[in-house]
């Protein structure tokens, strides 16, 4: 299977937190981080897509709407839908089963406009699928009751023309790809700031049954510090130890 250079790129906390933390600090470094990633004239990472998780989503764009679903829609053709194959960028929705509330085709953020693609697999049923094409929104399938991240990314790859993509959290989307193997590189923009909070999202977190607890390590590839005391790092995936 063919696959883009993968990296994830994550704004943490310095106790490794990926939530927002009211301080100015956040905000610099919250503007640092789409500054790298995705503003046309600044951005460093040459993606034309990055992936995002149904929590993520649901909390920054589409905010726990239920889908307008029509149980009496037709059938629609089976596999993937192709809405937009040329778009300069794409917001990639990882959500298996179907649950997100589109309203729109595009997500803007960090000063790009992004076309969306949907990531189902085939537990999402006939009428979601539907609602995604009245609304006009691209979706591919991968995996049957489990979604197959490699198929995701064959997929991106060979269907969208995307030879470099981020990954941008949360926690549990990186951690799923990065223990499948498909992560090239990590790259973590650390803030000056923490909270002290016992159960915040971090830039790493195990939920079954996409991802499990266990060791990994890193290679420094560069540490550079940023402005406002913000430091960016950016690490090689080692291989994994053997069992
Ligand atoms: N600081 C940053 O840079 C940054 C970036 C992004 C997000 N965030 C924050 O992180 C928080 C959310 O993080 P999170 O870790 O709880 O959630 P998440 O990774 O955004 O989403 C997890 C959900 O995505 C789906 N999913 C993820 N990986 C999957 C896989 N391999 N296979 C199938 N489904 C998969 C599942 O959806 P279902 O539950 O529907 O099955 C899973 O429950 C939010 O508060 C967000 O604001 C911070």
């Amino acid at each position: 299977m063919k696959k883009p250079y993968v990296i994830i790129h994550t704004l943490t906390s310095l106790e490794g937190k990926i939530n927002s933390i009211a301080v100015p600090e956040f905000r610099s470094a919250a503007r640092q981080y789409e500054q790298l990633a995705l503003h046309p004239d600044t951005q460093i990472f040459n993606i034309r897509g990055y992936l995002n998780g149904r929590v993520t989503t649901d909390d920054n764009t589409t905010f726990y709407r239920p889908p307008d679903l029509r149980l009496d829609a037709a059938p629609v053709p089976e596999g993937d839908f192709i809405a937009e194959p040329d778009a300069a960028m794409y917001y990639v929705s990882i959500d298996p089963n179907g649950r997100l509330g589109w309203q729109d085709t595009v997500v803007d953020y960090g000063g790009v406009r992004a076309h969306v693609i949907s990531v189902l697999t085939e537990k999402a049923g006939n009428a979601y699928r539907d609602m995604l094409r009245r609304h006009g929104i691209s979706y591919i399938i991968a995996g049957e009751e489990r979604l197959d991240n490699a198929l995701v990314l064959h997929k991106l790859y060979t269907l969208f023309g995307m030879d470099r993509v981020m990954i941008g959290g949360g926690g549990v989307l990186n951690w799923s790809f990065l223990q499948a193997g498909l992560v090239d590189e990590v790259s973590v923009l650390l803030a000056p700031i923490a909270d002290g909070s016992p159960d915040s999202p971090r830039l790493f977190q195990a939920r079954e049954p996409y991802c499990s607890v266990g060791p990994r390590s890193f290679t420094l590839i560069e540490a550079r510090p940023l402005e406002d005391s913000s430091l960016w790092l950016r690490y090689r995936v080692n291989p994994a130890p053997a069992a």
